[in-house]
This record gives C-alpha cells, sequence and structure tokens, in this order.
C-alpha cells in the first residue's frame, strides 16, 4: 500500500496558495473544492507534506468515499474499507463528523454508526472479540455532502498551524498559516525589505524569515500519524533530515518589526529565537506615528487591530492616516494589510487596492488589502 489519496484542508480562500505549494512539492492533477485539496501521492510524502506545508490546515488520508442515504448504508460501506491498512488492533479511534444538504443528517448518529463499523471490521480482521483501545489515536472524520460520505484519516493531531515556536503571544496573535500565507501572497522575497509595523508577537516576519530560510514549518513538533505502525518511521526520520538539510543559513535578511507594545516586543524577541530565526528579524518598540523610512522599495505586511468592537474604531483613525502619511507618495512600496475593519481602503488613498482577498482569521472575516508598488530594479 504505497499510494494513497490525500486531502489537505484549507482555511477559506487560501486553496490556491496551498495549491501551489503542493505544485513546487512536485504534486498536480487536484481536485479543489471550498476549503480542501485532493490528490494522488505516496505514503512518504504524509510526513513530508506535514512537516513542509505552510499554508495548509492537515492533512488527511481519503479512507473511501460512496453514496449513503440511510445507516444500513453507512455501516455496510464504511465496514467494507480497509481500516486494518492503517488502525492498530489496539487503536484509540475517535470519530468527528459533520452532515450538509443529506438524508442522513444526525452527525451524531453517523459519528456512531461509523465508530461500530470500523470496530466490527478491526475486530473480523485481528480475530479478537475485544479492541483494548490503549494504542495510537485515530481521529476518523465522516463527512457527508448531498448524501456522500466521505471518510478520512488525520494525520496531522494538532492543526498544522501550531509549530511550536509561539510560547508567547498577545490578545489577537494570528494563526501562523494564514501568517505564512500572508506572506506567499504578497510575493516577497529574501533579497526585499520587509516591515511590520504593528507586528503583535512577530507571526508574519517569523514566517516570512522562516520562508526565506527554507526552514520547514512543522520541523520541531510531532505529529499523531508518527506513531502509527502503518507510516514506516524511517519515512519521517528522511523527512526531518531533508528538511535540516534544505534550510539556507547564509544570506542576511532585511526584516523590521515595531509594536507600541513593550511587552509584544518581548513576545517576539522570545518566539524567533524558538523559531531558529532571532538573528534575522530586528524588533523594537514604535508607534506607527514615529514610523520614518528612507528606503525607496519594500513591502510592508500588517495586521493592524481589528476595530470590530465600534468604540475601537476611532482608536483606529490615526493609525491609518499615520499608513496613509508615510507610504502616500512612497510608490515604490507594497502594502498587504490584513483587517476586519472594511473602512481601511478610505483612509488608504494613495490608489484603489489592486485586490482584495477575503479570508478567515478562525471565525473572523477579514479582508487582505494588496496595493502593489512599482517594481525594483535588480542590480
Ligand atoms: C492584531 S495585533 C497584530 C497581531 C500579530 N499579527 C500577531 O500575529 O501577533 C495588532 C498590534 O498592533 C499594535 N498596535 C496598536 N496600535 C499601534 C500603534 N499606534 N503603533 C504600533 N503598533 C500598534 C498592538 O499593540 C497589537 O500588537
Amino acid at each position: 500500500m504505497s499510494k494513497v489519496r490525500l486531502i489537505v484542508l484549507s482555511t477559506f480562500g487560501l486553496e490556491a496558495v496551498i495549491k501551489r505549494e503542493l505544485m513546487d512539492l512536485g504534486f498536480n492533477d487536484f481536485v479543489v473544492a471550498d476549503g480542501k485539496i485532493e490528490f494522488d501521492a505516496e505514503m512518504k510524502d504524509i510526513p513530508r507534506l506535514n512537516i513542509g506545508l505552510r499554508a495548509a490546515d492537515r492533512v488527511l488520508v481519503k479512507v473511501g468515499e460512496f453514496p449513503a442515504t440511510d445507516f444500513g448504508q453507512l455501516f455496510d460501506a464504511a465496514r467494507a474499507l480497509p481500516w486494518e491498512d492503517w488502525l492498530t488492533y489496539d487503536a484509540r479511534i475517535e470519530v468527528i463528523g459533520k452532515c450538509v444538504r443529506s438524508q442522513l443528517m444526525s452527525v451524531r448518529s453517523c459519528q456512531s454508526i461509523v465508530k461500530k463499523a470500523v470496530v466490527e471490521r478491526l475486530k473480523e480482521k485481528f480475530l479478537t472479540e475485544i479492541l483494548p483501545e490503549t494504542g495510537p489515536e485515530y481521529t476518523i472524520s465522516v463527512a457527508l455532502l448531498k448524501d456522500v460520505a466521505q471518510l478520512t484519516l488525520d494525520t496531522s493531531g494538532n492543526g498544522l498551524h501550531k509549530r511550536g515556536y509561539r510560547s508567547a503571544k498577545g490578545d489577537v496573535p494570528l494563526r501562523e498559516n494564514l501568517a505564512a500565507a500572508l506572506v506567499l501572497l504578497s510575493f516577497w522575497d529574501k533579497e526585499r525589505l520587509l516591515i511590520d509595523p504593528m507586528c503583535g508577537s512577530g507571526t508574519i516576519l517569523i514566517e516570512a524569515a522562516m520562508i526565506a530560510r527554507n526552514i520547514a514549518p512543522g520541523i520541531d513538533r510531532e505529529f499523531v500519524s508518527e506513531l502509527w505502525p502503518a507510516l514506516d518511521s524511517e519515512y519521517w526520520r528522511k523527512a526531518r533530515l531533508d528538511a535540516q538539510a534544505a534550510i539556507i543559513r547564509e544570506g542576511e535578511l532585511k526584516i523590521f518589526g515595531y509594536d507600541i507594545d513593550e511587552e509584544r516586543i518581548k513576545d517576539c524577541l522570545i518566539n524567533a529565537r524558538n523559531a531558529g530565526v532571532a538573528g534575522d528579524i530586528a524588533f523594537a518598540v514604535k508607534d506607527i506615528k514615529d514610523l520614518w523610512i528612507d528606503k525607496q522599495y519594500g513591502i510592508v505586511i500588517t495586521n493592524p487591530p481589528y476595530g470590530v468592537k465600534l468604540g475601537s474604531q476611532k482608536e483606529l483613525t490615526p493609525v491609518y492616516v499615520s499608513i496613509h502619511n508615510m507610504f502616500k507618495k512612497k510608490t515604490g512600496w507594497s502594502l498587504f494589510v490584513l483587517t476586519a475593519d472594511k473602512r481601511f481602503p478610505d483612509f488608504f488613498k494613495r490608489a484603489a487596492p489592486d485586490r482584495v482577498r477575503k479570508l478567515f482569521n478562525g471565525t473572523i472575516e477579514v479582508n487582505y488589502y494588496q496595493y502593489h508598488g512599482e517594481h525594483e530594479p535588480r542590480g
């Protein structure tokens, strides 16, 4: 069983970024739907993808897909799948689920039917009446959409945004995979100057430095499927060794992060050190109104306070005015601003945004305003 069908889960709006990452890793022939990208891969790709994907949420194995309009059908088809190829006789099994526009609409019932089917299958295949459920963890998902059930197995465990470096964070930090996506969408490259003038716990800049150094986001964390006997431990070892060998250590980066709050800057220093990029980013306490830039070209990627509460909108006005004053004439600067506050383009009047992308930070709907600057001549 070396071929597998994988589904990479994505936050809504980031499918194209993840598809590009997958293409860079050598995959093709994708089926893309809202929030997921499906494709053929090999077993050895499961560690490589978990360790290497920057913008994705999770990597799932697609175990089966079939029509199911009643519980009998769901049970029989789920029981017919080769669970013993993946699960151990002592597997600790959790089944999660969702039902959308289907005749079977009780998520709870679908979950328990699938669990029963998997247990029956394992009992039969492992010739046992009792499954101790004391071994590795397996989370199976049953997703019903328009009467078609899709059964998957989560290989990631903790979501891929949890890189493990962020021990210190403010109130509203960006998810690490969203921060990485913002950098990838900006097409910033390591030769260019990058600033986040409201950097909070530093997530955008740390992800940028990791991209520049080609540090795989999952290099320092564990994944639930590392404990599965079905996945050769050699695959994990090799994926980690390859990731280590791919790190680019030479060259200097031009990355700067500021925040008005001294505590956040302390967080940044801790997080950057944890991520192995402390030497790549200069952090300092600074109010955006005191920011002064004399360089002709560069990129700003930032996530101002959201101002979702009514009162706080007024407090944001001076922040927007500062951005406008600083960059209105700096046509060599590209600006990328992620905010839930739809008033932002009314304040930044250099030009209309070249593109506005609707994204989600957790459950909060946000817009990513993209203002492209003139190209920097390469010398
Ligand atoms: C939404 S948070 C940024 C979160 C960040 N992207 C992260 O992942 O941690 C906005 C940040 O803007 C900072 N901030 C607010 N007003 C500022 C100002 N006038 N100058 C500089 N930073 C400011 C806040 O202290 C806060 O850390």
